[in-house]
Order: C-alpha cells, then structure tokens, then sequence
C-alpha cells in the first residue's frame, strides 16, 4: 500500500503536543519579551524542537549508505527438510519478511543509477528468530579476505583532500587486488546498472551451512530469482536519470507496491553434501567464486513477495539493522573469512550507528519469536523482564528466575578446524585462481551484445584513469581475465 496524505479539511484537528505530551499554545511563534523582544529559554516547546532537529541524522551506514526497502510475505512451496531443519524452511511455512536494496559506494544522497554492485538484504521474521541474509545482486564478491574490506571501501568512496571520488584510486586498488577481477566484470557488465531493484536477483554470495533434522551438514548457497525478470538500464539513461531522479529506484518500488504491483523473487539452493568441500575444484568458501550449477543444481525453495511499503523510512528502513551472524537453528555460517568477519562488523556498525539497544526497535526485534536473556539496561533500554526474573544465570528460581539455554533447540552450524596460526593466502584447490571465471563470464555467460556494452564500459573506465602505471595495469588485469579483451582495450583507450 501506498501511504498516501489524503486531505480532509473537515475532520477536527488534534492539539500538538510537547514530546511529553503536553498541548502547546503555538506552532509558529517562539515566546518574546514583547512583539519584537528577544526570545527567552523558558519557551520548552522550542527548545525541545531545536534540539530534537538537532539530532535527527544518525551516521548513515559506511557502505551502502543509499537504499530502499519493504515488507512482505516469503512461503515455501517445496520440501527441503531434508537439508535443514530451519523452521523458516519447512514445506508450507509461511513468514513475514523484510528486505533492503542499496548502493555500496553513494552516500545518503547519492543517484540510484551511478554504477554500483547492489546490496540485497533479505530479513525472514521466524518463529525461531530473525534470519538475515545481506548479500549482493552478484552471487560473487570483490575480495576473499576481510582484512582488506576496509581499504577496498576507501578506494571506491572520495579521496582524502579532495572529497572526490576518483578512477585513479578505484582502478588502482582493482588491479593490485587480482581476486576483484570476477566481481569487478560482474560489476562493469549488466549488472551494475539494473532496470529497478524489482528486475535484479539476488544472492547470499557466500556459502553457508544447512543442518537438518538428524544432524547432517550441508554446505548451501541462496539464490533469489525475480519474477519481474533481470533487466538492466543503458549507460545513457542512467546517466540521464542520475541527473533528472536521482531516487529513481527507490520511487519505482515505492510507487509498485502503492498500485498494487507486488514483485517477487524465487528461492533456489545450491546445495554441496558436508565431505565434498575439500576435495572441490576449487575452495568451495572462497567468495570470489560461483558453484558450477551443473555440479550442483538450483534446488526450489519458495517465493517471497513485497506486498507492504514502510509506514516510516527512517523507523523501518533507516534503523534497520541487518547481520549475516542472525541465524537460526538448521542454518549458519561456513568457513568463509569474510563471512566470520562480517559476523563481528554489522552488529559492532549497528551499536555505534543506532545504539546499544538497537534490536528492542520495532524493525529489528523477532516478530514472531521472543527474546529472554539476562542482557539488560544500557542506553534507551525499551523491553525489560518481569519483576520476579533474575539478572544473573545460574540461578535457583526456576523457570520465574529467567531462561536455561537448550543445546538441542539451539543447534549450530559447526565444522571441524585444525591447524597452525598463520596469516596465509595458500590456495590448496587445483582451480584457486584468479582470473579464471571472470573469463568464462565475458566468454561464455555475456552475450554477444553484453559483450559490446561490456567492452564500450571498460573503454570509458580506461579512459578516466589519469596515471600511466595504473592504466598498463588496467591492460594487463583485463588480459588476464581475457587476452583479446585486453588487446582491444589496449587499441581502443
Ligand atoms: C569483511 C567484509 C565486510 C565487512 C566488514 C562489511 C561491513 C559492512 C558494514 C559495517 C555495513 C553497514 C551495516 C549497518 O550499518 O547496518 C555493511 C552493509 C552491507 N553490506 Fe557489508 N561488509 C562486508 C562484506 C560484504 C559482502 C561480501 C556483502 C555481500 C555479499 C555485503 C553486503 C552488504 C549489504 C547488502 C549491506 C547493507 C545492509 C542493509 O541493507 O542494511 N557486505 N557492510
């Protein structure tokens, strides 16, 4: 639905009211000694409202500042119990969800269609807690280390003197970081200028762990399927529309939803049995790879459908805190660096940009599950246990002093590891590379026609980079991934 101010001159007004509830004698006219006398601090209802302007911007998120979102309904429509026990997951679940597209570089204020990856953040509202899923438009990602995350961030946002954002910087730390090269095609090619957020899938991108009823263990990655189809924007109109409606996204899903045009994307799994990853070709949990789908087919899940727009941006979309570590009982993470990384980083980016108790907001706390644990106070504590519950575990009230946990309700994902501390960048898979399926994305997934715009891209970027060494770099990576593409590139910059 569409949340539409319908005006209704007849119906009576309501006061307004100081925040504490009191009515307020007016809302244009500070209190003054006199018609044209300074104002005096006792008037509250002013102060209040200065300052509450005052502090109305929260940080905006570091990367993918710029997004949008909704809610809706996700229902499994085929049986895959016998991967996972998740709750969510079972044949016919039905569970409310919430999801938000973003840019990664922009910030707040940024056009929609400036080339970008796009973040697909998909939360499912369970009856065993929230699970989260905060992946890309691209089943792949830039790096395979979290040490670098940071550094890779900086190179795609504004320089330090300037506060540009800069070609020479972006291509700089691309061509010094080879493992880019598959995403940095993805991301060059179609994808990076999709037609709206409803005509793009999404992906998990890493690999995560399933465990079903009995315990097995399954290595699994998502995919999600639009219904409205893939479909990308030309260089020209998104150019064009960077300048005319730089919200260009964010009021297509909006205005979709308001006419009742619900878009919805299937659920897939690719799903590897526990013991296959170590022989593999390639490290299963490097997250600059896909699985073949001819290895490991696309299995159906569901389908979930946006059917409800937020009443409020910043309440519901704004605050929305997602986090790859909110899983549930039958799913969970994998031996993934940057997915262990990122685990730590989202609630750490959360506590800082919207506050110690940011999951007792409305968006964040479960929706169909409770919370109980002996965590209290700090700032704007909301939600509190009963007066009888302990603050400390154990104790020897039973179930009115507070919860037990349950090894058997809270089942983990788990694998085994051993080995020596390092910091290593070994490649132990006989297809750990680099390059090689970025050039089987140009050569064989792109089209003849992607193929072109592809190249017309790169000849644009090529163009921009101002320093020589960074230039012959940008030939030497795009040789890599494929040598005529390099040669052509080399002719046409
Ligand atoms: C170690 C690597 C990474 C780190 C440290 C990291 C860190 C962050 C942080 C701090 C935020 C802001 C969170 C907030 O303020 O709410 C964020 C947002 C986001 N990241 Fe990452 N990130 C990493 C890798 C990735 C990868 C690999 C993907 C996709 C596959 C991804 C997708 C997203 C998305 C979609 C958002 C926006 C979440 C939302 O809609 O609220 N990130 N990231």
């Amino acid at each position: 639905m569409t949340n539409p101010a319908t005006p209704n001159p007849a119906a009576p007004t309501p006061a307004t009211t100081t925040q504490t509830g009191t009515p307020v004698a007016s809302d244009a006219h500070s209190l003054t000694v006199g018609a044209d006398g300074p104002t005096v601090l006792h008037d509250r209802y002013l102060v209040e409202k200065l300052a509450s302007f005052n502090r109305e911007r929260v940080p905006e998120r570091n990367p993918h500042a710029k997004g949008g979102g909704a809610f809706g309904t996700f229902v499994v429509t085929e049986d895959v119990s016998a991967y996972t026990r998740a709750a969510v997951f079972q044949p016919g679940a039905e569970s409310e969800t919430l999801i938000r597209f973003s840019s990664v570089a922009g910030e707040q204020g940024s056009p929609d269609t400036w080339r970008d990856v796009r973040g697909f953040s998909l939360r499912f509202y369970s009856t065993e807690g929230n699970l989260d899923i905060v992946g890309n438009n691209t089943p792949t990602f830039f790096l395979r280390d979290a040490m670098k995350f940071p550094d890779f961030i900086h190179s795609q946002k504004r320089l330090g003197d300037s506060g540009l954002r800069d070609a020479d910087m972006q291509w700089d730390f691309w061509t010094l970081s080879p493992e880019t090269a598959h995403q940095v095609t993805y991301l060059m090619g179609d994808r990076g200028l999709p037609r709206s957020w409803r005509h793009m899938n999404g992906y998990g991108s890493h690999t995560y762990q399933w465990v079903n009823a009995a315990g097995e263990r399954f290595w699994v990655q998502y995919h999600f399927l639009s219904a409205q189809g893939v479909e990308a924007m030309g260089a020209d109109e998104a150019e064009q529309l960077a300048g005319s409606d730089a919200d260009h996204y964010r009021r297509d899903l909006f205005d979709a939803i308001g006419r009742g045009e619900h878009p919805s994307w299937d659920m897939y799994v690719q799903i590897m049995p526990y013991d296959e990853a170590k022989a593999y070709r390639f490290n299963p949990f490097d997250l600059t790879k896909t699985w073949s789908k001819k290895d490991y087919p696309r299995i159906k899940v569901g389908t979930f459908t946006l059917n409800r727009n937020p009443q409020n941006f910043f309440a519901e979309i704004e605050q929305a805190a997602f986090s790859p570590g909110n899983q549930v009982p039958g799913t969970g993470i994998s031996p993934d660096k940057m997915l262990m990384a990122r685990v730590f980083a989202y609630s750490d980016a959360q506590r800082y940009r919207i506050g110690a108790n940011y999951n007792q907001l409305p968006v964040n706390q479960p929706h169909a599950a409770e919370t109980r644990n002996y965590m209290h106070e700090g700032q704007m504590q909301y939600r509190f246990n009963p007066a009888e519950h302990r603050t400390y575990t154990p104790n020897s009230y039973g179930a009115a002093g507070g919860p037990a946990a349950d090894p058997v309700a809270g089942v983990e994902a788990s694998w085994e590891a051993d080995g020596e501390l390092m910091r290593s960048a070994a490649t132990l898979h006989a297809e750990d590379d680099d390059f090689g399926q970025a050039g089987t994305l140009y050569r064989e997934v792109f089209d003849g026609e992607q193929r072109v715009r592809f190249l017309e891209t790169l000849t644009g970027q090529g163009r921009s980079i101002t320093i020589d060494e960074i230039r012959e770099r940008f030939f030497q990576y795009w040789t890599n991934v494929d040598a005529e593409l390099g040669a052509a590139l080399r002719d046409r910059v």
